[in-house]
C-alpha cells in the first residue's frame, strides 16, 4: 500500500536529496507527493517551462524505490503571472485580494484558467510516460483559505450564465425566487448581483441579508465554479496518461460539495491534521472526517497529508504522544483509508510553516516520530491484503447535503442551531454504540437506519427514494426542521414537517425555540435546548413528551409505521446521552448489535477479501480494557483485552474469503 511522505524537495539544497531519499527508504516510505506548490519553478517567466529539478528528483527517490505522485501548482501563482494578469480574487466589498498567501486566485478568471491550462498540459506532457509517476493531484485544497466565494465581476457574468443555463427564463427565475419580494424582479440575467453583504458570515451580527434563493444559488455556483475548475485539469491530464487522478479534499469542510468535488476524480484524498495550534478534535469528529470523505464517492481514500508532529502556524500545535501518529493512523485505515501520505517528510526552515512539524525535525534527524511511523508502516504493509479492498461494515447512514449546509446556514433557525453539529451529534452516538456508520446519500437500501436530521430542502426525487426504502423496510430517522423547504430554498406552503408529514403520521402545531432548557421523559428522558417541535400525533406512537414549558406533555418524538418500515421523528435536539439512549433503541428495533464502547475506544468491524477483523482504537492516555479477545493481527499472538495508552487492536474475527468487494 502506499506509506508516504510530502515531499518539498525545492526547499533543500540538492546536496541534501540523496540522503533524504535513504531516510525515507528507511523509515520504509514508498511514495512522496510533490510538487503542488512550485509553479515559479516550473515557469520562471512566461513560456519558459524547466521541469529539471522535478526530473531529478523523481529519479533520485526511484533509485530508493520511491513512487511520486505528482500536483499541479495552480494553488499557487507566482507574481509575474498576477502582475500581468486579471486573475486574483475579490471580496465582498469588491477589494482584491492580496497576493502572497496561495489560493487568491478566481475559478472564473479567464486569465487563470488559460494560465492554468497552460502550466497543466505542459506538465502533463512532460510526464506523460514517467513510470515514476503513478498518480495526479488536481491543485491543492480547494476552498481553502475562505477561498471559495469570489465577488468580482467575471464570477458575477459566470453566475448569470450559470443561472440562465439553469431557469431559461428570467421570468421564470422570477417567479422560483420570490422576487415579487421587496420589488426583487429582475429584467434580465445580466441585473443578477452577487450576494455580497452578510451572505457568507451568519454570525456577522450584521442584520442585512439577501433573498435566500440567490444566497443558496450563490453557493452552489461557486462550489460548481471549482468542479468545473478541477475539470479542466482533469481532461488536460487524461489526454496524456491513464495515471489516476485525485485531489486532497478537507473533510468536514463543506463549501464546496464533496460529492461533486470527487465525481470527477479516480479516488478521493484527503488532509487530516486531528490536533494543531486550533485546538484538537475529539475522536468520533475525526472519525466523522474520514466517512465523510468515504462517503464522497463510496470508496475508499488516501490520506494524502496526515498530521506528523506538532502542527501550527503562529505558534505551535500540541505534540503528539507517544503511539498518537499510529493510532490516527489505524484510525484512518479502519473508516476505509488504503494509503497513508504523512505531511511533510522534514520541518520547513523557512515560509509560513516552519511550526508545522514533519516527521523530522528542523534538523533532519530521525526521532522517536520517525521511528514510531516506521514501526506502523511496516505493520500496514503486513497487513496490507486486509486494508485494501476492505470495507466498514455499515448499520446506518448519516444523509449529508450540502444543499442543506448552505440553506441551513443562510436561514439558522435560531442563533444555538448548527445543522453540522447536530450530524455530528448523531454520529457520535452511533459510533459510540459501535455502529459502523456510513456519512454520505442516496443508496439507502444498504443501511438499516437511515438518519437525515434537519432534512429541510427536499427534492421530489429524493423523497421518492426515502419513501421507497421505508416502505421496503427501512428505518429512517427524522428531525425538527425537516421536510419545509424546495429546491429554490421556498418554504413550502404545508405544516411542518412538509413533506414528511404523512411518512411521520404526525403534525407539527406549533415550534419553539426555548432559550432555556427543556425536559424530556418517557422511554427516552433527557433535555432539549435549541428547537422543540410540539407534535400531535396522527397514526404515530409517542415515545417521549415535553415536562415543561407551556407544551408540557405534549409529544417530542414518535415512531410510525410505514409500509413494511418505520419513521422516527425526534421533533427536539437531545443532549448527547438521551441521544445515545435513543439511538441505541432505534438499532435495537432495527436489529442492529448495538453495544457502548469503552469511554474514549473506538471499535470498528470490517470485512475484506481477507476475512473480517474488528479494529479497537483506544484514544485515552491510560490502558483501557474492552471485552473483546481474539487472535491479533498485528502481533500475531491473543489479545487479553487490555489496550494500552493510546493503543491498537486488530482482531480478526473468522477464516472466511470472500472474492472481490468492487
Ligand atoms: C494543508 C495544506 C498544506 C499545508 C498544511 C499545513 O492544509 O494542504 O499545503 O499547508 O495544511 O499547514
Amino acid at each position: 500500500m502506499i506509506f508516504g511522505v510530502d515531499y518539498y524537495p525545492e526547499h533543500w539544497d540538492k546536496s541534501e536529496w540523496e540522503h533524504q531519499a535513504a531516510l525515507m527508504k528507511e523509515g520504509g516510505f514508498n511514495t512522496v507527493r510533490m510538487g503542488e506548490f512550485a509553479w515559479k519553478l516550473f515557469e520562471k517567466s512566461e513560456g519558459e517551462f524547466d521541469f529539471s529539478f522535478l526530473d531529478e528528483a523523481i529519479e533520485i527517490l526511484a533509485k530508493y524505490g520511491i513512487k511520486t505522485i505528482l500536483g499541479t501548482p495552480t494553488a499557487a501563482p507566482p507574481k509575474w503571472i498576477v502582475n500581468k494578469y486579471d486573475m486574483l480574487q475579490r471580496d465582498k466589498y469588491g477589494r482584491e485580494k492580496g497576493w502572497d498567501a496561495r489560493r487568491e486566485c478566481c475559478a472564473n478568471s479567464p486569465d487563470y484558467i488559460a494560465r492554468t491550462e497552460i502550466i497543466v498540459n505542459e506538465m502533463a506532457k512532460h510526464y506523460a510516460d514517467n513510470p515514476n509517476v503513478i498518480a495526479w493531484q488536481i491543485d491543492n485544497e480547494f476552498g481553502c483559505h475562505a477561498s471559495t466565494h469570489c465577488y468580482c465581476e467575471h464570477c458575477r457574468k459566470e453566475f448569470a450564465k450559470w443561472l440562465r443555463e439553469k431557469y431559461g427564463t428570467i421570468e421564470n427565475l422570477n417567479e422560483k425566487w420570490g422576487s415579487v419580494f421587496w420589488s426583487l424582479g429582475y429584467d434580465s440575467f445580466d441585473d443578477i448581483i452577487l450576494p455580497a453583504y452578510n451572505s457568507c458570515e451568519p454570525t456577522s451580527g450584521d442584520l442585512w441579508s439577501h433573498n435566500p434563493a440567490l444566497d443558496l444559488e450563490y453557493r452552489r455556483f461557486s462550489s460548481d465554479s471549482w468542479v468545473k475548475y478541477q475539470k479542466r485539469q482533469i481532461d488536460i491530464i487524461r489526454k496524456y496518461t491513464s495515471a489516476p487522478v485525485t485531489h486532497n479534499l478537507m473533510g468536514h469542510f463543506s463549501d464546496i460539495s464533496a460529492y461533486d468535488l470527487s465525481k470527477d476524480l479516480d479516488f478521493v484524498s484527503w488532509d487530516n491534521y486531528p490536533d494543531n495550534q486550533w485546538g484538537g478534535s475529539e475522536h468520533e469528529y475525526v472519525s466523522m472526517a474520514h466517512e465523510t470523505m468515504r462517503g464522497a464517492k463510496d470508496k475508499n481514500f488516501i490520506v494524502m497529508e496526515e498530521q506528523s508532529g506538532p502542527a501550527g502556524w503562529d505558534i505551535m500545535g500540541r505534540t503528539p504522544r507517544p503511539g498518537e501518529l499510529r493510532l490516527w493512523t489505524y484510525q484512518a485505515i479502519a473508516h476505509g483509508a488504503e494509503g497513508m501520505v504523512y505531511f511533510r517528510f522534514r520541518t520547513a526552515l523557512f515560509g509560513m510553516e516552519q511550526y508545522w512539524f514533519g516527521v523530522l525535525d528542523h534538523d533532519g534527524v530521525p526521532r522517536r516520530r520517525f521511528y514510531e511511523l516506521q514501526q506502523t508502516g511496516r505493520e500496514l504493509q503486513e497487513l496490507n491484503d486486509y486494508i485494501i479492498n476492505a470495507e466498514p461494515r455499515y448499520d446506518a447512514l448519516i444523509v449529508k447535503s450540502y444543499d442543506n449546509v448552505w440553506a441551513h446556514d443562510i436561514k439558522r433557525h435560531t442563533a444555538d442551531f448548527s445543522y453540522r453539529d447536530l450530524l455530528y451529534a448523531y454520529y457520535k452516538a452511533n459510533i459510540d454504540l459501535c455502529v459502523g456508520t456510513a456519512v454520505s446519500r442516496g443508496s439507502y437500501d444498504k443501511y438499516k437506519v437511515v438518519y437525515m436530521p434537519a432534512y429541510n430542502i427536499v427534492t421530489d426525487g429524493e423523497l421518492d427514494e426515502i419513501k421507497a426504502y421505508v416502505e421496503n423496510g427501512g428505518t429512517l430517522v427524522l428531525s425538527f426542521r425537516s421536510g419545509t423547504r424546495d429546491e429554490y430554498n421556498r418554504v413550502r406552503p404545508i405544516a411542518v414537517p412538509g413533506v414528511f408529514a404523512e411518512m411521520s403520521g404526525i403534525e407539527v402545531e406549533e415550534f419553539d425555540a426555548p432559550r432555556r432548557s427543556v425536559s424530556v421523559g418517557g422511554e427516552i428522558n433527557g433535555a432539549a435546548k435549541v428547537w422543540c417541535d410540539v407534535i400531535k400525533p396522527v397514526t404515530a406512537k409517542v415515545i417521549s413528551k415535553y415536562a415543561g414549558e407551556y407544551y408540557s406533555g405534549k409529544a417530542a418524538v414518535t415512531v410510525n409505521d410505514y409500509g413494511k418500515g418505520c419513521v422516527y421523528y425526534v421533533g427536539c435536539d437531545l443532549d448527547d446521552s438521551a441521544l445515545k439512549e435513543l439511538v441505541r433503541m432505534i438499532s435495537k428495533s432495527a436489529g442492529i448489535d448495538a453495544k457502548d464502547a469503552p469511554d474514549g475506544v473506538e471499535i470498528i468491524r470490517k470485512t475484506s477479501p481477507k476475512g473480517d477483523y474488528t479494529v479497537i482504537l483506544n484514544f485515552n492516555e491510560t490502558e483501557t480494557e474492552v471485552d473483546i479477545k481474539g487472535k491479533s493481527l498485528i502481533e500475531g499472538g491473543e489479545f487479553d483485552g487490555k489496550l494500552p495508552p493510546l493503543g491498537v487492536e486488530i482482531i480478526k474475527e473468522r477464516d472466511r474469503k470472500i472474492k472481490k468487494l468492487y
